[in-house]
């Protein structure tokens, strides 16, 4: 069987998303409440892993695109925001994304550099990076019009506003956590 580069998009598009997920989740488990002390602290390896495997596929995701028949966007079209002639915004949503992701997993990468202040004032952008992949991938994904793929959606959106407000009531947000 054939996968076509579309097909190969959308399902790059589809699991780098929910690596994305996993990785905050995970993140926001690692000092919440929720979770047996015992086993806080442990998660980072695969908080991390999950972050930069899904970052890999999502340039996967936006680089097959190039080679595309039947819209082949241009090398800008992927990599400078809002430049795309196909869904220019929606395009653009998905690049800022890709950056945004970048900038925090290089920026935890080199913490001790960067120090701790500025590490999480980056770190802080995650959810919003979420909120814009959702955005992204919802109202230009064609999977959108199956049962399944929205349903994720709620799902993982609904655990990740879970997983924060459980670390927000704790107040475990606002103080500074061992990694
Ligand atoms: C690099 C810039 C990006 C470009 C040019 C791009 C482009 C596209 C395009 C054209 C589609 C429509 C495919 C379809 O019909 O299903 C799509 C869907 C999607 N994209 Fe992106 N994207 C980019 C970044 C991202 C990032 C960073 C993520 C993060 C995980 C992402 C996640 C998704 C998801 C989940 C879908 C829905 C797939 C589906 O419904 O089958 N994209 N993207």
């Amino acid at each position: 069987m054939e996968i076509s580069t579309w097909e190969w998009t959308r399902i790059s598009g589809l699991t780098s998303f929910f690596l994305l997920f996993l990785s905050i989740l995970i993140g926001l488990l690692q000092s919440s409440p929720l979770i047996h002390p015992k086993w806080r602290g442990s998660k980072n390896l695969f908080h991390q892993l999950t972050g930069w495997v899904g970052f890999l596929l999502m340039i996967f995701h936006g680089v097959i695109l190039i080679y595309d028949h039947y819209v082949s966007y241009q090398w800008y079209e992927i990599f400078v925001p809002f430049t795309s002639d196909e869904h220019r915004i929606l395009t653009g949503i998905g690049t800022l994304s890709l950056y945004g992701v970048f900038l925090i997993l290089l920026s935890s990468d080199m913490m001790k550099k960067v120090g701790y202040s500025i590490w999480k004032k980056i770190h802080l952008f995650s959810l919003p990076a979420y909120l814009l992949v959702l955005l992204h991938g919802f109202f230009i994904g064609s999977d959108t019009s199956t049962e399944a793929i929205p349903l994720m959606y709620a799902g993982t959106t609904l655990l990740l506003t879970g997983a924060y407000l459980a670390k927000r009531v704790s107040g475990k947000g606002k103080t500074k956590t061992a990694h």
